[in-house]
């Protein structure tokens, strides 16, 4: 039975919280969808950080997740998480890879320069290790990876050194994922994704053991899993959601993001109310990150207020003549601008049922940043 830690909106605030049975329809949804494509998940956990979603993530058919730092991946290791993929570099931080393998022998980690090839092989081989190695190819984000005309030659580079496997490739268009039309991303995802496709059937049918093509965010993945080639997803943000996502169209007929809903929402209450056409709360910029877009407040009657960064403690709802401003205390629930960094801020998510609080999960891996 689950636990009645008491009513959400008696928490005192700011707090985020997660309401379950979106988490659980979301995680189902995506399941559901990525099986009927045959595609795997490798849900990326650098959203939520925390270690009781990813488990979930993985009881709901994931095959193990994505890490974006070394410091989170050595938290998932530490906690008996499997088939954890790196997606990030790891210059100057070989050691503690090498110290995760000890704990968690499948870690894979991407490679996009030959130095760090290099540089990994000779600490491996001076430890008798092997480890699997993605080929992380630039889709278009110019932010890591290695250029598609590059591809190759750091191919066979990495093939050169016998303690490293290369299994597959990663291809992550992080520019593309927010693009309000649907059919502007879907040209746009294909056009990227297109330029690596014969570098990967290249790859796949001279390297035995090469079949991993891990790609897409939650703005692509229904996309990308028309793409025969893609194997698995690395989505993160679908479990949670923010106002970010919710105004990109997730299909041609317009109408915002559709596929997944709101778990994640932030708490604040209303603590000064001596101005005209605002009240103050008590999130700022220390507990609603300022990226994306602006928080939505969901709570009824109060819906058509905005909300306002108002400095590092506070924020502001405006209200316009003819509404009702909230009163002195009231609890506001809001949609928060973008998931990740937001929940960054955090120590633990308050799950709820409806208004009951049932649980809270520890945000372990919030300030992984190294
Ligand atoms: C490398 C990588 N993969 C996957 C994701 C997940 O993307 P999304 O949150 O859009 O689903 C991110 C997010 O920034 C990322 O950086």
């Amino acid at each position: 039975m689950e636990a009645n830690k008491g009513n959400k909106f008696e928490l005192e605030t700011p707090c985020i919280i997660l309401d379950l049975e979106t988490v659980e329809k979301n995680l189902k949804k995506m399941k559901s969808l990525a099986e009927s494509k045959g595609k795997n998940l490798r849900p990326h956990i650098k959203t939520h950080k925390c270690i009781t979603l990813a488990k979930k993530q993985i009881e709901y058919g994931a095959i193990g997740v994505c890490a974006a730092k070394v410091s989170e991946a050595e938290k998932l290791a530490e906690a008996g998480i499997n088939g954890i993929l790196l997606t990030g570099p790891f210059t100057g931080k070989i050691n503690s890879v090498l110290q995760i393998i000890s704990v968690s022998p499948a870690l894979m980690v991407t490679l996009d320069h030959p130095s760090e090839a290099e540089n990994l092989n000779t600490a491996l081989h001076s430890k008798g290790l092997k480890i699997d190695v993605l080929l992380d190819i630039d889709a278009g984000l110019r932010r890591t990876g290695v250029q598609p005309s590059g591809a190759l030659k750091l191919a066979d580079f990495i093939l050169s050194k016998k303690n490293l496997r290369l299994r597959g490739i990663q291809a992550y268009a992080g520019h593309l994922q927010h693009i309000l039309s649907f059919k502007e991303r879907k040209d746009a995802s294909y056009r990227s994704l297109g330029e690596i496709i014969p570098i990967f059937n290249k790859l796949k049918s001279e390297v035995d053991g090469f079949s991993i093509f891990s790609a897409s965010g939650t703005g692509t993945f229904e996309i990308d899993s028309s793409i025969p080639e893609v194997t698995e997803h690395q989505v993160g943000s679908y479990v949670c959601m923010d106002s970010e996502y919710l105004a990109v169209d997730s299909s041609e007929d317009g109408k915002g993001f559709k596929t997944f809903d709101p778990a994640l929402r932030l708490l604040t209450t209303v603590v000064s109310v001596n101005q005209k056409g605002y009240v103050t709360v008590d999130a700022g910029l220390k507990s609603l990150y300022k990226d994306g877009a602006v928080p939505q407040v969901i709570t009824p009657g109060f819906s058509e207020m905005k909300y306002d960064w108002f400095g590092d403690e506070y924020g502001k709802i405006i209200y316009q003549a003819g509404q009702k401003a909230p009163v002195l205390g009231t609890v506001l629930e809001l949609i928060v601008s973008h998931c990740d960094p937001t929940i960054n801020l955090f120590d633990h998510f308050f799950i709820t049922r409806g208004d009951k609080v049932v649980d809270i999960w520890p945000i372990e891996l919030r300030g992984c940043s190294r």
